[in-house]
């Protein structure tokens, strides 16, 4: 990664060139002088929109990525920071305001890994951990983060996707032994960790059997519970603040107890195919790829796996570009995308880094026309999502109340291009931005249509997905902070994902051969924020946020027992629908006036507040049970989100039936269900806007 400035559309001018760009500077400035009303309406935001999507070019964005993956670059790891530099550097050559954040946090690294198997004829064979190609470079080798170290000994058994439901199809006990897991059921990497060692596992080994093509790769991850720094739970992890330390029960919690790993589909393929005993369910036979797997243990085959980590000190660093708002400064538009990348990192996240530089490089090109963007806005490059949303979540907690109060939205992306296919998620009141945007931007696939359009050709519908996963960097603002929040990207499980083979050359062979899916996600991107930046009044719409709960309630219903009680619910939702409808209905009334001037900007401001605040509604101080960060009682991570996956603390209460009588278990479904009635209140208070 190159340090000095980087600037890769500038190349250096002939004499003759300035000389002319000089006269004509010289002819302009005569005629801005003398008519200083000649450029267009400066404050006309649909022309700098048009600007905007004029300035499109997919060659630089393929450059920026190019120079952004030319070498792994790991969170804590100096090619990372070398990414900062050029990240930063880019913002300062555009002439943009700039700042890093950094924080010293806990990160973990691999030491040394070894698997081999052990068959009873006393013969035995080691198994390679590496990615053809990948030694000798500075790559990482493949591990799970956090991890704790171990060496075991034991039978391997082999339990599909590692549900509940897998543990009790594979009919053996497995108390002892060392889990093969697939991926692919749904549940996240640390949940996978965590149900082996409920079912007495000694390790686990996990690998993803979703390509016929990519079997060679080790997908990395971290197997932490939680996001944030495990340190500082709740807190910045800023120089000088509070620490706890590695043996406190608060940090212990977030970890698990039995080592993991990560291997290839073609190791895990020679181990299964090795294992007898017990015959593999047929419902797991047609889904492998693998040919000549029939049982699945425990055993004979024993495997002897050691894994030797380090939990580490490391320093992360935040960047940020901020383009000050004109009219009202104190309201801000944030868009984010991670730095950090387990290896080359093409797809994930430089993709969206190299649409962040483009979006940089574009806006600048509007500020030099003129444009004075009503609000504020901000570019935010974060560092160790991949340790668990570590560098974003930081941020939030450090800066807590200034985006509750003054946060607009938060625009995220993160694998920007991973092949075909537009998918967005939001919450819900910004649907119908989404739609309106998408109708603006060219389809990067076929010629004449919108993205919209083929959107929702493809899917029988727009569909829009909702922010309760806790997989990118909008978490933190929705869930914790409870900003208004998008995050869009082109293509879907990609078969590279954390993978040495996420390359330039992935990328350009696969996923975005011509670099116009990024042209479409920047497009789409930097709209909305322009959007949001711009429009006097914000362009939100909360009937669609009363329909998604109304939903959302219906689902609820046809789940529950009837002895529970919807009907404050039910109330609650139909009061927020009548808010959003009176809100509706001011919005088209103060649209129509066109004046600006103190009152009826104030007026506006007003009701941008109300706007802009009502999310908070829904975050409850006291969180979600057993996982308070979460302070979203609409979109959160459930336990097991294959039930539901909306209304997190009414949907564990549902699944946290062990252990109570029923009695019990219906009381505390029925607690749940009041506090996200009140939570809904809270939310139609903010929206009206006046006090009870
Ligand atoms: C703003 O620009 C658009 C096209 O760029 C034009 O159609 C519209 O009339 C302009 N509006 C004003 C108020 O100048
Ligand atoms: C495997 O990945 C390649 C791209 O690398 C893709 O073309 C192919 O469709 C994928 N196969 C499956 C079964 O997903
Ligand atoms: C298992 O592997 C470790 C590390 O490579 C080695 O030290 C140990 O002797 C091995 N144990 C057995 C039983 O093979
Ligand atoms: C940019 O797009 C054009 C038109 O699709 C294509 O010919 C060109 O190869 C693309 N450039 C890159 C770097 O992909």
């Amino acid at each position: 990664m190159t340090t000095k400035p980087n600037n890769l559309l500038t190349t250096k001018p002939s004499p003759l060139t300035t000389m002319v760009v000089f006269l004509i500077l010289c002819i302009l400035g005569f005629y801005a002088f003398h008519f200083p009303h000649t450029p267009p309406h400066s404050n006309n935001t649909s022309t700098f929109q048009n600007l905007f999507l004029s300035s499109s070019s997919n060659s630089t964005i393929s450059s920026y990525l190019r120079t952004l993956t030319m070498h792994p670059h790991l969170a804590g790891t100096k090619p990372n920071s070398d990414t900062a530099n050029f990240v930063l550097n880019h913002f300062i050559s555009l002439n943009l305001k700039t700042h890093t954040t950094s924080y010293n946090v806990l990160l973990s690294y691999p030491l040394h890994s070894s698997l081999s198997m052990h068959f009873n004829d006393g013969s035995s064979s080691n198994l390679g951990l590496t990615e053809p190609g990948s030694s000798g470079s500075d790559m990482v080798h493949a591990y799970h983060a956090y991890s704790p170290s171990g060496s075991v000994y034991a039978k391997a058994v082999f339990v599909n996707y590692g549900r509940d439901r897998d543990y009790r199809a594979v009919g053996v006990s497995i108390k002892g032994c060392i889990v093969i897991v697939r991926k692919g059921g749904g549940l996240g990497r640390n949940t996978v960790v965590e149900k082996a060692e409920e079912n007495g596992a000694v390790a686990v080994l996990v690998y993803n059997d979703e390509n016929d093509t990519w079997r060679n790769g080790f997908e990395r991850g971290h197997v932490m519970k939680g996001v944030g720094d495990p340190l500082s739970p709740g807190w910045g992890s800023v120089e000088g603040s509070e620490k706890l330390s590695l043996d406190d029960n608060e940090v212990l919690k977030r970890f698990p107890k039995i080592p993991s790993m990560p291997l290839s589909a073609h190791v895990a393929d020679a181990v299964l195919s090795s294992l007898g005993v017990t015959p593999l369910p047929l419902e797991w036979r047609t889904t492998l790829r693998a040919k000549g797997i029939n049982h699945v243990g425990p055993g004979p085959t024993m495997l002897n796996f050691t894994y030797l980590g380090e939990k580490k000190m490391a320093t992360i660093q935040n960047v940020f570009a901020v383009i000050k708002g004109s009219e009202e400064p104190d309201r801000h538009v944030l868009l984010g995308n991670h730095r950090d990348a387990w290896t080359y990192g093409a797809v994930d996240p430089s993709s969206g880094t190299a649409a962040l530089l483009d979006i940089a490089r574009r806006y600048s090109i509007l500020l030099h026309s003129g444009w004075k963007p009503r609000r504020t806005i901000v570019l935010c490059s974060w560092d160790a999502e991949e340790f668990g949303m570590i560098g974003s979540t930081e941020w939030v907690e450090q800066n807590l109340i200034n985006l509750g109060s003054k946060a607009v939205a938060y625009l995220n992306v993160d694998c920007a291009v991973q092949g075909p296919g537009f998918f967005v998620g939001s919450t819900p009141q910004l649907d119908s931005l989404i739609l309106e945007i998408t109708k603006k931007v060219k389809d990067p696939d076929s010629k004449g249509v919108s993205v919209y359009a083929s959107w929702a050709a493809a899917n029988g519908g727009n569909n829009i997905q909702r922010l309760g996963r806790v997989d990118s960097d909008f978490a933190p603002f929705v869930q914790h902070a409870g900003v208004p929040s998008i995050d869009i990207y082109y293509g879907k499980d990609f078969p590279v994902y954390h993978t040495a083979f996420d390359s330039y050359n992935w990328m350009a062979e696969y996923a975005d051969p011509f670099f116009q899916r990024h042209v479409a996600v920047t497009g789409i991107w930097g709209l909305l924020a322009l959007r949001l930046a711009d429009d006097s009044i914000l362009p939100f719409n909360y009937l669609s946020y009363a329909n998604e709960l109304r939903l959302y309630r219906d689902k609820l219903s046809n789940m529950l027992d009837h002895k529970m009680s919807l009907h404050p619910l039910t109330t609650s939702i139909q009061e927020f629908a009548c808010a959003a409808k009176e809100v509706d209905d001011e919005l088209k009334e103060l649209k129509l006036v066109e004046t600006s001037g103190q009152f009826v900007d104030m007026k506006r401001r007003a009701m941008n507040d109300r706007l802009m605040l009502a999310e908070k509604g829904f975050l409850d101080g006291d969180g979600l049970k057993g996982k308070q960060w979460f302070k979203h009682l609409v979109f959160g991570p459930p336990n097991d989100a294959e039930k539901l996956d909306f209304f997190p603390g009414i949907a564990d209460s549902m699944t946290r039936s062990t252990g109570t009588s029923e009695r019990e278990r219906l009381a505390e479904i029925q607690r749940e269900i009041w506090r996200v009635t009140r939570a809904i209140q809270r939310a139609t208070f903010a929206l009206r806007g006046e006090f009870t």
